[in-house]
């Protein structure tokens, strides 16, 4: 069974194309085109300049994906399309082109939840197979998955394929957001979490006493808008260059150009490797209570901050200390960010269960978990 993915939620366009065996999905051919050059000039996505690109992108994509994997349309069983949550002008590139397809091929469409593909990424091997979950390579059920994205953070438990529970999620900013929004404060373009977590690197984590929002809170919701704030007030604090209005000299500029003092450059290292700290702390902690209260058999990490390499590592020691008996799991780097393949493989499991739509699909800029 053959599964043309495609996922076009945000500035990616995506298209993927996964073969379903006896027992696992083989992962035949994975492209991407990013805008994302693009918007860093305006520094942020401007939603009909990503929509525009998406549409060139798209048939170029597809047709890739056919000559990497060898195949033609007329053999792929159905397309699975992500229909939300997204910006909508994006979302509709996709899902028009998967109506077009169906129509024209008669082929079913799959609609899927982007964040329900980023939590199926997990189910995707390094070796490109999808070995069935009664093996332990796999993740098991019941499960929890962290999904932190540049929109989301949401705690889920799932308690077997396609079933979603969603225990918390965040109140305000995404811990992608969080990252995000605290770059822009030192003049970094999206995406900032690779940024601030490579800045990181030279920092002391304990340097700022930065707080460690809702972590005592007796449910499972997150909250990072307050850490953003204690992060621009720390760096005005320290750059009281930051404080004047002259734009001229734009503090932004200058610590993106680097002018600063070698005292002033470890300050900034310090600021990021706090913050990043704060928020691992919070997300590390809060994941592990819900695991235990549900007791859980696998964790699985996903979205964009789940490259985070300092985050899997604090995972991966904190799960040993308190929760030995489950598995932590978490995709490979380029499977964390948006793609297709995590569609496609979403898409298979759902072709399984007949959950197909009808024409009348359309796109929605906020999807829930139920
Ligand atoms: O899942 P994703 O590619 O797109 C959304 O669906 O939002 O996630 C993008 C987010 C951005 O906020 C980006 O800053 C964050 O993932 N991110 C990181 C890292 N790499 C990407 N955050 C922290 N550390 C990283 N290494
Ligand atoms: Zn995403």
């Amino acid at each position: 069974m053959t599964i043309l993915g495609i996922e076009t939620s945000c500035d990616e366009t995506a298209v993927a194309l996964v073969e379903g065996k006896k027992d696992y999905v083989e992962l035949k051919a994975n492209v991407l085109a990013s805008s994302l050059s693009l918007h860093a000039k305006t520094g942020g996505i401007i939603p009909e300049q990503a929509a525009r690109e998406q549409v060139k992108y798209m048939l170029p994509l597809i047709k890739e994906v056919l000559e990497t994997s060898k195949t033609n349309l007329e053999t792929i069983d159905a397309i699975g399309v992500t229909y939300g949550p997204g910006l909508i002008g994006s979302l509709l590139v996709g899902v028009e082109t998967a109506k077009t397809l169906s129509f024209a091929l008669n082929k079913p469409i799959i609609p899927i939840n982007h964040m329900v593909g980023h939590i199926y990424a997990n189910f995707i091997r390094e070796n490109s197979k999808l070995v069935p979950s009664s093996q332990s390579l796999m993740p098991n059920f019941p499960l929890l998955a962290l999904v932190v994205s540049g929109g989301h953070t949401d705690l889920v438990l799932m308690k077997k394929h396609g079933e979603f529970t969603l225990l918390g999620g965040t109140r305000d900013d995404a811990a992608g957001e969080c990252f995000d929004k605290c770059a822009r404060l030192l003049g970094y373009p999206y995406p900032g979490g690779p940024k601030i977590s490579k800045l990181a690197e030279k920092g002391k984590s304990n340097a700022f006493p930065f707080p460690r929002p809702m972590l005592g809170s007796h449910d499972y919701n997150f909250s990072f808008s307050g850490l953003k704030t204690a992060f621009l007030n720390a760096t005005r604090e320290h750059f009281p260059i930051l404080r004047t209005s002259d734009q001229k000299i734009g503090w932004q500029q200058i610590i993106l150009e680097n002018k600063l003092s070698e005292k002033e450059k470890q300050t900034v290292y310090d600021l990021c490797a706090s913050l990043q700290q704060a928020i691992i702390t919070v997300l590390v902690r809060k994941t592990l209570k819900a695991a235990k209260e549900h007791n859980v058999q696998s964790i699985l990490l996903s979205g964009g901050v789940a490259t985070n390499q300092l985050l899997r590592e604090k995972f991966e020691k904190s799960l040993k200390q308190t929760l030995p008996e489950a598995q932590l799991f978490f995709p490979e780097k380029s499977l964390c960010t948006d793609n297709a393949a995590m569609i496609g493989i979403t898409g298979y499991h759902k072709y399984l269960k007949g959950e197909f739509a009808d024409m009348t699909v359309s796109p929605t800029a906020r999807a829930t978990w139920s």
